[in-house]
């Protein structure tokens, strides 16, 4: 690695702009060699506003002539899996959008090809990093909770379809608010309880509000005019039973008729249950006959903005690519993290397909420490 990462950026769509591209833009330590889109004219504008070397429509392209240290890959779910294989094969490591694959096989099979090549893949839960979930982390793992044998992740929006293909197209997504938001619920879930093992799983999903324009969003940018039905889910649940036999809720809506939009996660242990609701989090305890209720005074401050917190994303990314680790650090997620969730994502898909509890097997190859 020369002194400077050398980072390809694979996809220049909305997130790129909203959330990488202002942290790294002015970063003196990363040299953004190329970037990649399919469509010349969203690939162009953001190559020439950031002033990137060269522009390629072809990603396969842009890896074998400018060979990155590492990629950015946030392009429609459907390519992650096989855009961060070629890139993992042609020896650059990987940063790749949620979900990191879009079923449970390719999955196993990045996190094995990371293995094998040596090359650090980073799944992009950028959630990891809030100071709540991190101090939720904390406490559980220090036994705050005594024994844990319950937990639930709501992600619910009223009115929050995205409107562009990349989300509403199967062909494209791959799933809906599965893939999109509840992927971010369950990584959470599963980093703050130190990644039990999924055993099996019930789980539904509905397309309620497929041709309601109404219940869209103006996200991802430059999507407006996509009035096409939406070909996936707007609505999932989920009950997973982890090998622990300790259980997990989960509940998404990209819309719904709700009071108001709501991101909490509750875990429940027979010594405390912890609450946490954005910047928020709560420890219910008792001691003799009475129940106590503390509100956790945060360590550190909360994200200003979303720059703020993907410059600290790519300040541990970077700090592991110069110290040569294979594998994504602490709080970051790692290969066999992402292949965790996607276990769980996959199996409520299947389940409600079949109408039926899905069990999960995974791979001795597979585990959460790399
Ligand atoms: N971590 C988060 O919180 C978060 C938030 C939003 C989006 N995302 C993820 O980022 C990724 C991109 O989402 P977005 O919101 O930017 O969508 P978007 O539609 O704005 O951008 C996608 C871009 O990919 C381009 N593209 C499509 N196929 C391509 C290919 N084969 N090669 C190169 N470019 C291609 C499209 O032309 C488009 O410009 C998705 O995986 C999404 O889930 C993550």
């Amino acid at each position: 690695m020369s002194s400077k990462l050398e980072l390809g950026i694979i996809g220049c769509g909305s997130w790129v702009q909203l959330a990488h591209l202002p942290a790294i833009k002015d970063d003196s330590l990363t040299n953004i060699v190329a970037c990649v889109d399919t469509s010349e004219p969203v690939g162009r504008a953001v190559q020439s506003r950031y002033g990137i070397p060269k522009f390629y429509t072809d990603y396969k392209e842009m890896i074998a002539r400018e060979n990155p240290d590492i990629v950015l890959v946030a392009i429609p779910h459907r390519f992650h899996a096989s855009a961060s294989k070629f890139a993992l094969e042609s020896g650059s490591a990987v940063v790749v959008e949620k979900p990191m694959a879009t079923t449970l096989d390719e999955a196993i099979e990045l996190a094995e090809l990371s293995r094998a090549k040596g090359k650090l893949l980073v799944v992009g839960h950028e959630l990891r990093l809030n100071r709540s979930i991190r101090t939720a982390r904390q406490m559980v793992s220090r036994g705050a909770l005594g024994k844990r044998y319950f937990s639930k992740a709501l992600h619910l929006r009223r009115r929050g379809i995205p409107s562009g293909p990349t989300f509403l197209k199967r062909e494209l997504a791959g799933g809906g608010a599965v893939f999109d938001i509840c992927s971010h619920s369950i990584d959470a879930m599963l980093f703050m309880q130190d990644f039990p093992k999924p055993r099996s799983v019930y789980g539904k999903v509905r397309s309620v509000f497929a041709s309601r324009m109404d219940m869209r969003s103006d996200y991802p940018s430059g999507a407006a005019g996509f009035k096409e039905t939406s070909e996936v889910e707007d609505f999932g649940t989920g009950l997973i039973e982890f090998e622990d036999s300790s259980s997990m809720y989960l509940e998404t809506s990209w819309a719904s008729y709700i009071s108001e939009d709501k991101h909490d996660f509750t875990l429940l242990g027979d010594a405390g249950g912890l609450h946490i609701e954005e910047d928020s989090v709560r420890f219910v305890s008792s001691a003799a006959t009475q129940f106590f209720m503390s509100n956790i005074l945060l360590a550190g401050h909360p994200w200003q903005n979303l720059t703020a917190e993907y410059k600290e994303y790519w300040r541990l990314i970077k700090k592991s690519l110069r110290d040569g680790e294979d594998v994504a650090p602490e709080p970051l997620c790692t290969a066999g993290q992402g292949v965790y969730g996607m276990s769980i994502m996959e199996a409520i898909y299947r389940s409600s397909d079949s109408g039926s509890i899905q069990e999960i097997s995974l791979p001795k190859s597979i585990s959460p420490e790399y």
